[in-house]
């Protein structure tokens, strides 16, 4: 007899799921409106944070090349604080489940509800603009994405917001299977992030920071020194007017400043803009802040790198949590699909 999926009265505690994507290098806007918060997360909740390379191949790369983006990803990931005792951490692909469930997903998502996504669209376009070819991995990812979620009776999943509509998926095809198979999945929900969490690219203060971006002018990595760090800030698109204040749909650039530098010192974006006057002094107060979040996590980082084997450790140890969770809701789905795998 295959149990019940836990309800909210089996335990207080939640149970929180999110994934990034192996870019390679670590960004201030992966920092701030991801792993920063993951790392306060495993200490209120049963969290589980995945880096995720299936999702990285719905776009072609070249051979070999993903594992050394995910064990960079990873290497990164566990430097901005993640502790291996207090949350699971592993890769994607090495818990076979997520493939698995993947397909499942599959089949009770509608092709329309897929066709509607802003992120696929996005995605689309820009395919169509490079090399031309739009993988069906491409427009299936929100099932893997479900996948994901689901297969640890995730009830919260902290994303950004242009993933929230993803989250809605996940939420809609886990009630169909459920109201078609019998009570199988939790029904997760997202919990965005607060204002100063979202990073803009300095360049174009209206557009995410995202590796997807044709240049690094505006995009500050782990990996920058305090020297190219400064002088990205200094370099930010501001606007033509001279007050400091912060006003995201007049004012994107400097409120984009103001929020980083109020997440990085943490304080609303309003609070950190007390005191300066001049959109030069804003930049290097928020040069100098961003500066100083990351030298110890950039120090953590290149022990790490240092020392790979440690990392895999790390994730094998994940692996082996993960897939004990993730076996016991994939025995659950197919006792109810009743496939003879059952
Ligand atoms: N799609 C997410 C992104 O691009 C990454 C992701 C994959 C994710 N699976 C997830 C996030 C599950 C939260 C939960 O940022």
């Amino acid at each position: 007899m295959v149990p019940s999926p836990p309800t909210a009265s089996d335990g207080a505690r939640a149970r929180v799921f999110s994934g990034i994507q192996p870019s390679g290098v670590l960004h201030l806007g992966n920092l701030l409106g991801a792993t920063l918060r993951w790392t306060e997360v495993q200490h209120q909740a049963d969290a589980i944070f995945c880096v995720v390379d299936l999702h990285a191949l719905t776009v072609p790369r070249p051979p070999g090349e993903i594992g050394q983006a995910t064990l960079d990803m990873a290497t990164d990931v566990l430097a901005s604080g993640l502790d291996p005792e207090q949350c699971i951490f592993f890769v994607q692909s090495t818990v076979p489940q997520h493939a698995e469930l993947a397909w499942v997903m599959q089949t009770v998502t509608a092709f329309g509800e897929l066709s509607r996504m802003t992120q696929f669209k996005e995605k689309r376009d820009r395919a169509e603009a490079g090399d031309g070819f739009i993988s069906a991995g491409l427009f299936t990812y929100p099932a893997l994405m479900a996948a994901d979620i689901l297969l640890y009776d995730t009830t919260e999943v902290p994303v950004g917001d242009d993933q929230g509509q993803h989250v809605e998926l996940t939420r809609d095809a886990a009630n169909r299977f459920n109201s078609r198979y019998g009570d199988t999945f939790v029904i997760p929900q997202a919990t965005l992030p607060l204002a100063g969490a979202r990073v803009m690219d300095l360049q174009a203060p209206t557009n995410k920071m995202s590796k997807s971006t044709d240049t690094d002018a505006g995009i500050i990595y782990l990996s920058d020194t305090p020297a190219a760090i400064t002088k990205k800030f200094k370099r930010a698109v501001t606007d033509s007017e001279t007050e400091v204040r912060y006003d995201r749909a007049a004012k994107p650039g400097v409120s984009n400043l103001l929020s980083i530098l109020g997440a990085a010192t943490g304080r609303t974006p309003a609070a950190a803009a007390e005191g300066i006057e001049r959109y030069g002094d804003l930049k290097v107060a928020t040069a100098e802040a961003v500066v100083e979040l990351l030298a110890p996590i950039q120090a953590r980082a290149a022990e790490l790198r240092d020392d790979p084997a440690e990392v895999r450790r790390q994730l094998a140890r994940g692996t082996e949590r993960a897939t004990e969770q993730a076996a016991d809701v994939m025995d659950r789905v197919w006792d109810r699909l009743g496939t003879l795998r059952a």
